[in-house]
């Protein structure tokens, strides 16, 4: 009897703190909306259809997974940056695309995570695996791992990479303890999931070492993303790509670039189905010296 009556007590708690957490997930998807309001408002009909189902529906509260509709425009804008035809992008693209064991690695691991969808969205993290697979970058360092995406996309081109011949390793920085949980989902060993703060764990692990590839997406605050670019700079290869994951919301690297007189380059993603206005990828090629013009173009 008292079994039963514990038992049924706990029934009824662990109902409680579910609807609890469903209540905080839907205030904080509420709050989300409410943050992208002003530019939601700019182009109304595309994407206020997709609330609804958003507010009810979708398990993400933060770092929203979607597919994209201008994956052409990514290979176009690739193809102009780095000098390489569209046909040979178009084809890293359809590499990822097809990678059904990526895919399906990546989707047993998200179906145990009752908080994250369950299929696997790349969005503009396309663009990284193609640069990856362009470059061949022997030192990728990527500040801000979250449950592993980005790091399993890179971690998946590296290996490719491997395979023809050509290694390289991934860093990848995060301050919250179970970072890059998806991560393993690449089948390779040519990343390390670093649990420390940019602000001071930078230059321990770079110090005599070349980066040719650096990705900002940790703390998007203007003073942080600056402090990145300023400290991974003087480990930087020449010829080495930058990426901000946040200039669409922020002119950090913008500024960077200027003051190093670096070039600069801007793509936004359009996300498919999904209420949120979309990301970017800010581009430049650390060429110190090397520009004397003012294009606003990479290369
Ligand atoms: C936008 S998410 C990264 C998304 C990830 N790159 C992806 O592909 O899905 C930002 C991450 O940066 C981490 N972060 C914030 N401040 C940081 C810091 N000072 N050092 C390292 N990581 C930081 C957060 O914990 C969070 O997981």
């Amino acid at each position: 009897m008292i079994l039963k009556a514990v038992s049924q007590r706990l029934k009824i708690y662990s109902t409680i703190q579910e609807m609890r957490k469903s209540t905080k997930r839907f205030v904080k998807k509420v709050n989300c909306v409410k943050f992208y309001w002003p530019e939601l408002r700019k182009n109304p009909s595309s994407k206020i259809l997709y609330l609804v189902p958003f507010l009810l529906f979708d398990r993400e509260v933060t770092n929203f997974t979607y597919d994209i509709s201008n994956v052409e425009e990514l290979v176009s804008f690739l193809s102009k940056e780095f000098g390489v035809s569209e046909s040979a992008i178009t084809a890293l693209v359809q590499e990822l695309e097809n990678d059904t064991e990526l895919r399906s690695s990546l989707e047993q691991r998200l179906q145990r995570r009752k908080d994250r969808n369950k299929r696997a969205r790349y969005g503009r993290r396309i663009g990284w695996y193609c640069i990856t697979r362009m470059m061949k970058p022997s030192l990728i360092v990527e500040t801000g791992t979250a449950d592993g995406l980005g790091t399993a996309i890179l971690a998946r081109a590296l290996h490719r990479n491997k395979q023809e011949g050509t290694a390289g390793l991934l860093l990848s920085f995060d301050i919250i303890d179970d970072a890059g949980w998806l991560a393993d989902a690449a089948h390779g060993s040519d990343f390390r999931i670093l649990i420390e703060d940019t602000k001071s764990s930078l230059d321990g692990h770079l110090s005599g070492k070349k980066v040719d590839f650096f990705i900002h997406d940790s703390d998007h605050s203007y003073a942080h993303e600056t402090l990145e670019l300023e400290n991974v700079s003087k480990y930087l290869r020449e010829g080495a790509v930058i990426i901000s994951d946040n200039a669409h919301a922020s002119t950090a690297m913008k500024d960077f670039c200027e003051r190093r007189e670096l070039p600069f380059a801007f793509y936004r993603e359009q996300p498919k189905k999904h209420f949120y206005p979309g990301g970017g990828i800010g581009l430049s090629f650390y060429t110190p010296r090397a520009r004397n013009n003012s294009s606003n173009s990479a290369r």
